[in-house]
């Protein structure tokens, strides 16, 4: 039997190139390599621990769904779900909940990066107490009660991944903790019920780091649309944003990401893209001023996402079609998903 890989993908609004390459373009060779049994799914549970529109999650999910498979995700070798339509998911995450020291989760850098600023103000506020200012203020109080789900986040991952015995489980460096937490639960759980759970392993691929094009001090992110391209920009748009990203200094196209920030990070894109290597994409614009570079950039990204954006257009008026093969992939996955339920039911004595 081939080795299982799991990875998800949050459904928060518009995916953009850092997605593709860091994600997407991955599963899809992941998928093709013929190495693994692979399921892939929308982490729309994970997604509901930041501000949402309930009007526009379901968009937001299919968006994604839209994205597998316009990508190159295929149902029929791989599976491809949605996790809220597996109740299992959320059932584990209870149960793993009980074996997870708060400690273990306080400790997560995402946990603290996004919610930095309640931090920050519970510093205040603890430097006001120490000056005889009394109790935590409500707005406070409410801003760390809202987001539990956001502290719990690591939990439902490890369920997402140990539910289906994954070993391989493709993510960003960002999530290598939280990795390490589902590895440490299985661990854990097994030295007290018994040998249930597969500890599962990272498994990186090279990918860019990209920068906002209209700050390379940012990380790309939808938060800054201007200097973010997005799946689903037209060709124009791409063009426009391309051509108004920030340069450096000097006019030479060269990488060195410590003078010349936004020219590496254009360089990072176009050897994604072109499927260059740099130092031949430098020798290529020897001579050539910025303008140049960056107008064919943009014929190369616009050349890159057509396919893409082309092909989810067809899915999007086949809609029904599409729903009906995820449809299959949430009926395979609930089929292993229970029965792996019933076997961590039976290890802890509830049945
Ligand atoms: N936390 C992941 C991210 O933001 C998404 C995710 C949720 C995931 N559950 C997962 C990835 C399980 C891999 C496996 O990128």
């Amino acid at each position: 039997m081939k080795p299982i890989l799991v990875s998800g993908i949050q459904p928060t609004g518009k995916l953009h190139i850092g997605n593709y390459l860091g994600a997407l373009k991955n599963f899809v060779e992941l998928q093709n390599s013929g190495k693994y049994e692979c399921f892939f799914f929308v982490a729309d549970l994970h997604s509901l621990t930041e501000d949402f529109d309930p009007k526009e999650k379901k968009a937001q999910i299919d968006d994604v769904i839209l994205s597998f498979i316009a990508s190159g995700l295929d149902t029929k070798k791989s599976t491809i779900f949605v996790q809220s339509e597996i109740s299992e998911h959320s059932e584990l995450a209870w149960i793993l909940n009980t074996i997870t020291p708060f400690g273990e989760l306080y400790r997560m850098t995402q946990f603290k990066d996004k919610t930095q600023v309640v931090f920050n103000r519970l510093d205040r506020e603890t430097e006001g107490q120490r000056n005889g200012r009394s109790s935590m203020s409500v707005e406070l109080a409410t801003d760390l009660a809202t987001n539990v789900g956001l502290f719990d986040y690591p939990v439902l991952m490890a369920s997402d991944i140990l539910l289906y015995d994954a070993k391989f489980v493709p993510v960003g460096n960002d999530q290598d903790q939280h990795l390490e937490l589902a590895r440490t639960l299985a661990r854990k759980f097994n030295s007290k019920f018994g040998k249930t759970f597969i500890e599962p392993q990272a498994l990186h691929t090279e990918v860019p780091r990209l920068m906002s094009l209209d700050d390379p001090e940012k990380k790309m992110s939808k938060s800054r649309p201007e200097g973010c391209l997005f799946l689903d920009d037209t060709p124009d748009v791409i063009r426009k944003k391309i051509k108004r990203a920030v340069t450096d200094s000097g006019n030479e196209v060269k990488f060195d990401e410590k003078e010349k920030p936004a020219i590496s990070n254009l360089l990072l894109v176009y050897s994604a893209f072109g499927g260059k290597k740099i130092s031949e994409i430098e020798k290529m614009y020897a001579g050539k001023g910025y303008g140049e570079f960056k107008s064919e950039l943009a014929e190369i990204v616009v050349k890159g996402l057509t396919p893409f954006q082309e092909k989810k257009k067809v899915l999007r008026r086949e809609m029904e079609e599409v729903m009906k093969e995820v449809g299959d992939g949430n009926r395979n996955a609930k089929t292993i998903a229970l029965k792996k339920m019933l076997e961590i039911k039976k290890r802890i004595g509830l049945i």
